[in-house]
């Protein structure tokens, strides 16, 4: 059988993607690669409506298509309206990339209820909100096989913390283990549909969440102590695989957590113990 070996193309032209959390860190990152690919792009923020703005505002001046919509993702109702609102400005919906996150950090005993539930609440319901409301875009849009390969494609950004224990940070380490088997359950259900769904899991990447691990000379050294690639992630090394993963480049990449940490998940205290 002849075999051709196209190139890869990575293009998103005529597609539309929502980012949640779009307005700073990863997810502002990623909504300026998938818009300089060819995506409309709708940047979710939820307070933080001067840096959605600011990526808008970026994105347009780059001659590419972008809106800024306010959403609470942990809201039924809100997610409901982010998709009409995008509906209505582009279309439809090709790419959700579910971003949205926090931290609200203390110790189990410390721990208050509303920390719990915040951090579930958006981490982890807000990502089945949205891959919901995406699903049920995907469905009522149909096929349009030039546009892409897949009736739609899900992305989840989940963390090393999926897999990784982290003590101290308990609602967070579950609601990223529990994005990981949301993401790969609904893989399994919505693969037959054609729809794709896999996550990116990042390890430790210069943004506001985690400030606090990388500003100081000390805290970055002492970081880079659980990184083997020695160096702390940007967004654009989380964004361009995402990018591939939007693209039917990735076409039958599913159900997978790929996982940009520069090898945090290697267990690098062994690279001496043991
Ligand atoms: C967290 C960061 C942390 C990184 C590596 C991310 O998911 O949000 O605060 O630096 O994981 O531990």
């Amino acid at each position: 059988m002849q075999q051709s070996f196209p190139q890869p193309s990575f293009t998103l032209a005529g597609q539309t993607a929502i980012v949640t959390g779009g307005s700073s860190g990863i997810g502002a990152g990623i909504a300026h690669v998938l818009a300089a690919a060819g995506a409309n792009v709708a940047v979710n923020y939820s307070r933080n409506s001067a840096g959605a703005d600011k990526v808008v505002r970026q994105i347009s001046e780059q001659g590419c298509r972008a809106v800024a919509i306010q959403a609470d993702v942990s809201s039924e109702q809100d997610v409901a309206r982010m998709f009409d609102q995008t509906v209505r400005r582009f279309g439809t919906v090709d790419i959700l990339v579910s971003n949205a996150g926090l931290q609200q950090d203390a110790t189990l005993a410390e721990m208050t209820l509303e920390q719990w539930n915040r951090v579930i609440g958006i981490n982890l319901t807000g990502a089945f909100l949205c891959a919901r409301a995406a699903t049920r875009e995907f469905r009522r849009r149909g096929m349009v096989i030039e546009r892409s390969a897949a009736l739609g494609k899900i992305i989840f950004i989940s963390s090393v913390h999926e897999t990784i224990p982290w003590a101290g940070h308990a609602n967070y380490a579950a609601s990223k283990g529990g994005l990981m088997l949301l993401m790969k359950s609904i893989a399994q259900e919505l693969g037959p549909q054609g729809i794709r769904v896999n996550s990116v899991a990042p390890g430790a990447v210069k943004t506001p969440i985690n400030r606090a691990a990388w500003e100081t000379p000390e805290a970055e050294a002492d970081l880079l102590r659980l990184i083997p690639r020695r160096r702390v992630g940007e967004t654009a090394d989380i964004a361009k695989a995402v990018l591939w993963l939007a693209s039917d480049d990735s076409d039958y990449v599913h159900g997978t957590s790929l996982v940009v940490d520069g090898g945090m998940t290697l267990y690098p205290g062994f690279a001496t113990g043991g």
